[in-house]
C-alpha cells in the first residue's frame, strides 16, 4: 500500500509525530493486570526464558543503539549479564558462547545484510534460543529465528529511523521486565516500570509539543560543522542515536559521547563554536552530569539541554529545554524525541533530501 505523507512536508516529521501511537500499538495486548503477559514471545519461550543466564544481543546502525539501552535494563532489572554488539564485527569474531545465552537480533526491516549473517552464525553455535526483534513479519530475519517480538511501528520510510526505534525500546523494555519477572524483581519496581510503559505514549505526546521551540533552536545549528552530543547511563546511547540523526540528515558531523569520558578526549574540542547537546533525565546519575556540563561550561562552549521538569532549577543558564517528568524506562525513549526533532529541523534549513540522505539506504541488504 501506497503511504501518505499527509499534511507532513516529509515522512520522517510524520513517522516522528506517528511515536505516540506506534508505541501504544507495540505495548497493546502485551501488558495487562499490572505486568508483562507470558507467551508474547512465542510458544514454548517463557521456560527458555526462565533459564537464560546470558544476553547477546546484535544489530546495526539505530537498531544498535535500541541495543545498548536493552543491555542497561537486562542488567539492572533482571540481573543477567549482557551484551550488545554491531553485527559487522561479531559476524567476524569468534564468539565464545557461554552456556543458556539467549541470541537476540534486534532490526527495523529484518533484511540488513550483517544482522542476518550474525544470526546465520548463531544458528551454528550453541545458543538457547534466537529471539529476533523485527518491524517486518515477513522478514528474513523473523523466518530464520526461534522466537519472536514484531514491533508494531507500521511502514517506515525515512532512511532516518524514528519510529521504529521507540518501538524497539518498547519491546526491549517489555523483554527485560519479563526476563526480570521470572527472576524475582523487587515488586514496587516491577510496577513502576510497567506504570512508565502504560503513560510512554502520553509522554511522547507531551514531548511534541516541543517541535516549535526546537524549530526555532535549529537556526543555530544550522552554520555548524560539528556537534557533540553527552549522555550517561541509558541516556549514553541516546546521544550516540541523536548524533546519528544528525550527522545523517544534516551531514554536519556529529559525536554522541558517555558524559563521563568528557575529560579523555572531547574536551580538547570544546570552544565558543562548538555546541554540546546533555540529556539529563531525573536519575542516580544527575550530579555527574551536572558536573560534565560545568566542564563545557567553563571551556566556553554553547551548551543545549534536555532535562526533565522536575530539575529544571538546577541547570543554569542558557538554553534549557523541558521534558515531562518521567521515570526510568520511559526516559531514554522520551528524551530521543527531541533530538529527533532537532536533526529533523537543522536539516530543512540546511536544503537537505531529509527522507533519502546522500549515499545511504533504507536498509543495507549488501556488505
Ligand atoms: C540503515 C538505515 C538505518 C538503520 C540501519 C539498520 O543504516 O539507514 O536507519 O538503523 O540500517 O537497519 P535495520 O533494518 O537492521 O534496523
Amino acid at each position: 500500500d501506497a503511504v501518505e505523507r499527509g499534511e507532513y512536508r516529509h515522512y520522517m516529521l510524520k513517522e516522528i509525530h506517528e511515536q505516540p501511537q506506534s508505541v501504544a500499538d507495540t505495548l497493546e495486548g502485551r501488558i495487562s493486570g499490572g505486568r508483562v503477559l507470558p507467551g508474547i514471545f512465542g510458544s514454548g519461550a517463557d521456560e527458555i526464558l526462565a533459564k537464560v543466564k546470558q544476553v547477546q544481543i546484535i544489530a546495526c546502525g539505530t537498531s544498535f543503539h535500541a541495543g545498548l539501552v536493552a543491555r542497561y535494563w537486562i542488567e539492572s532489572l533482571a540481573g543477567i549479564p549482557c551484551h550488545t554488539e554491531i553485527a559487522s564485527e561479531f559476524r567476524y569474531r569468534q564468539p565464545v558462547v557461554a552456556p543458556d545465552t539467549l541470541f537476540i537480533t534486534i532490526s527495523q526491516s529484518g533484511e540488513t545484510a550483517d544482522t542476518l549473517a550474525a544470526l546465520r552464525m548463531a544458528k551454528e553455535r550453541d545458543y538457547a534460543a534466537r529471539l529476533a526483534i523485527c518491524n517486518v513479519p515477513e522478514a528474513s530475519l523473523v523466518r530464520e529465528s526461534d522466537l519472536v517480538l514484531m514491533t508494531r511501528a507500521g511502514p517506515e520510510i525515512g532512511v532516518a529511523s524514528t519510529k521504529a526505534f521507540s518501538t524497539q525500546l518498547s519491546a526491549l523494555a517489555l523483554l527485560a521486565l519479563r526476563l526480570a519477572e521470572t527472576r524475582g524483581i523487587d515488586a514496587q519496581r516491577y510496577a513502576a516500570a510497567i506504570a512508565d510503559l502504560e503513560v510512554l505514549p502520553g509522554l511522547i505526546r507531551d514531548a511534541l509539543q516541543l517541535d516549535a521551540e526546537i524549530k526555532s533552536l535549529a537556526e543555530q545549528f544550522v552554520d555548524k560543522q560539528h556537534a557533540l552530543f553527552l549522555g550517561r547511563g541509558t541516556q549514553f546511547p541516546i546521544a550516540l542515536e541523536g548524533a546519528l540523526k544528525l550527522k545523517e540528515i544534516s551531514y554536519i558531523h556529529a559525536e554522541g559521547y558517555p558524559a563521563g569520558e568528557l575529560k579523555h578526549g572531547p574536551l580538547a574540542l570544546v570552544d565558543e563554536t562548538m555546541p554540546v547537546i546533555a540529556v539529563a533525565p531525573n536519575d542516580a546519575l544527575l550530579d555527574k552530569l551536572k558536573s560534565n556540563m560545568e566542564e563545557v561550561r567553563a571551556r566556553g562552549g554553547q551548551l543545549y539541554v534536555f532535562c526533565d521538569t522536575r530539575i529544571r532549577h538546577g541547570m543554569g543558564e542558557g538554553h534549557v529545554l523541558e521534558l515531562p517528568a518521567c521515570g526510568e524506562i520511559a526516559a531514554p525513549v522520551l528524551f530521543n524525541v527531541p533530538l529527533q526533532l532537532l536533526a529533523y529541523h537543522v536539516a530543512v534549513l540546511r536544503g537537505t533530501d531529509v527522507d533519502q540522505p546522500r549515499n545511504l539506504a533504507k536498509s543495507v541488504t549488501v556488505e
